[in-house]
C-alpha cells in the first residue's frame, strides 16, 4: 500500500518497521494492536540506536573524560536539541529529560507548585485530566491550602470554554489542561486556554501525552509555559519523558531532586545549581532512553507529523463510522471528524473488561477500564468503557478486524 491521496502514508513500508505487528497472539491470531495511547510500538530504527549504545558507548554522561562518555555525553545532550525542535522549544535549556509525562508534572507541581501556591490562590484543571495531572495537582494543592477548579465537559465532549473564561479569574496561578484526551478524543483548544491564563497572569501546563506523537505540536505557537509528554507514546522507548518549560520560568524555578549533576558547585556552607536542563536532571540520567527517543523525533519526522496526522484522522473517521453503525454501541467524545486518535465505546450489556477479553481471544488489544480517568468516567456515568487507538500503522482492515469481532461478543452475551 503506497501513499495514496486517500492515505498520505505508505502503510506497508512502515510496518515493516515494526516485526511486532507480525507476531501472532492467544493461539494463532493475527495481533491487531490498538492500544497506541496506553504505548505505541518500538520501530527497529529506534531498537537498533538503542542496542547501538549498550554495545558501542555505553558511558556515564558529563563525568568521565573517556572516549565513551564523551561520546555518550554528546549523544545524549543532542538528544535534547532535537527534542525540544520536535516541539519547537528555543534549545535544550528548554527540554528536560523525565521518566514520564507523570513525572514531567510532578516536577512542575513540586518545583513550582510547593513553592509558588499558597492559600487563596486557585489552580484550573479540567473534568477530562488524567490522574497525573489530577491527582498532582490536587495533593499539591491540599499541601499549601490553594482551591482546585474544574473547567466542565459538555455533553459534546468539548471543554466549556464559557465556563473556562468564568473559572479562571486572578486567584488562578496555574491553568493545567490535557491537550488531547485519552478517552473523549477531544483536541483542546490551547492557545485559547493559554491567552485565558495569561491575561490573569496565571502559568498554563499543557499535556501532550496523547498530542506531542500524533500531530505537530509548536509550543511557542501554543504559548504555553509549561508542555509535558512521554516517549513511549511516540514510538520511543519506555522510561523516558520530556517537559517543555519556557526558559525564564526554569530559570528561577528551584530544583525538584537533588543529588549529582544537577549542581555547580558544593561546599560544606552552600550549593549552586547546574545550567539548564540539567539543573533538573539530578543523578544518571536516561541516557540510553533519551538518546533512542531523538531516533524516534527522527523516525517520526522522516514520515511527517502531518502525514501521520492525516493518516490518523482517516483510520479514526472510519472506526468510529463502523462502530456507529450499531445501535447498542455508545461512542463518547466529538463527533468523528473532529477527534485524535482514540475512540472510547461501550456495547449495551458487556463489561468492558470481558470485551476486551473476548478481543483480545480475536488477537485485537484493546484497552478497558477507566484508562486514568476516574472523575471523568463518573461525569459520563459509567464505570469503565473500552478504547481503540491508533497510531501510523494501523489500517482499515484492522478497523474491520475489531468491529468484526464485536459479534463475537454479542453471541456469547446474548
Ligand atoms: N495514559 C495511558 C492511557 O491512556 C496509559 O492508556
Amino acid at each position: 500500500m503506497e501513499a495514496t491521496e486517500q492515505d498520505p502514508l505508505d502503510v506497508d513500508a512502515i510496518r515493516a518497521d515494526f516485526p511486532i505487528l507480525d507476531r501472532e497472539v492467544s493461539d494463532g491470531q493475527r495481533l491487531v494492536y490498538l492500544d497506541n495511547a496506553a504505548t505505541t510500538q518500538t520501530p527497529e530504527q529506534v531498537v537498533d540506536v538503542f542496542s547501538d549504545y549498550y554495545r558501542g558507548y555505553n558511558a556515564n554522561v558529563h563525568r568521565g573524560i573517556h572516549q565513551l562518555s564523551q561520546e555518550a555525553s554528546i549523544a545524549y545532550e543532542e538528544a535534547h536539541d532535537r527534542l525540544a525542535d520536535f516541539v519547537g522549544a528555543d534549545g535544550r535549556e528548554e527540554m528536560i529529560f523525565t521518566k514520564n509525562t507523570t513525572e514531567s508534572i510532578n516536577l512542575v507541581a513540586y518545583a513550582w507548585g510547593l513553592n509558588e501556591l499558597s492559600e487563596g490562590d486557585a489552580v484550573v484543571l479540567s473534568e477530562m485530566e488524567h490522574h497525573s495531572s489530577f491527582v498532582t495537582w490536587r495533593e499539591i494543592a491540599k499541601k499549601v491550602g490553594a482551591e482546585v477548579r474544574y473547567i466542565r465537559v459538555d455533553e459534546n465532549g468539548y471543554l466549556d470554554m464559557d465556563h473556562a473564561a468564568e473559572l479562571i479569574d486572578e486567584d488562578v496561578e496555574m491553568v493545567s489542561v490535557v491537550h488531547a484526551s485519552n478517552v473523549l478524543g477531544t483536541v483542546n483548544p490551547m492557545r485559547e486556554l493559554a491567552d485565558l491564563a495569561h491575561e490573569q497572569d496565571a502559568l498554563i501546563l499543557g499535556d501532550g501525552a496523547q498530542s506531542v506523537p500524533n500531530r505537530p505540536v509548536d509550543v511557542k505557537e501554543l504559548d504555553v509555559d509549561f508542555y509535558v509528554f512521554s516517549g513511549h507514546k511516540m514510538a520511543g522507548p519506555t522510561g523516558i519523558g520530556g517537559l517543555y518549560g519556557k526558559q525564564e520560568i526554569l530559570e528561577d524555578m528551584e530544583p525538584f531532586l537533588y543529588g549529582g549533576d544537577m549542581i555547580r558547585r558544593v561546599s560544606f556552607e552552600d550549593t549552586t545549581w547546574n545550567d539548564l536542563p540539567w539543573k533538573y536532571e539530578a543523578g544518571t540520567p536516561l541516557i540510553a532512553q533519551g538518546i533512542a527517543l531523538a531516533e524516534a523525533a527522527d523516525y517520526l519526522d522522516d514520515v511527517g507529523m502531518e502525514a501521520i496526522q492525516a493518516h490518523e484522522e482517516r483510520i479514526t473517521e472510519y472506526a468510529y463510522e463502523r462502530l456507529d453503525e450499531f445501535d447498542d454501541v455508545e461512542i463518547y467524545g466529538p463527533p468523528a471528524d473532529d477527534r485524535g486518535a482514540v475512540v472510547a465505546f461501550n456495547v449495551d450489556g458487556i463489561h468492558a473488561h470481558d470485551l476486551a477479553s473476548i478481543l483480545n481471544d480475536h488477537g485485537v488489544a484493546i484497552r478497558a477500564g477507566d484508562h486514568c480517568t476516574q472523575p471523568l468516567h463518573q461525569k459520563l456515568d459509567i464505570a469503565a468503557s473500552v478504547r481503540a487507538s491508533f497510531y501510523l500503522y494501523n489500517t482499515k482492515e484492522e478497523v474491520d478486524a475489531l468491529v468484526d469481532s464485536l459479534d463475537a461478543a454479542r453471541e456469547i452475551f446474548n
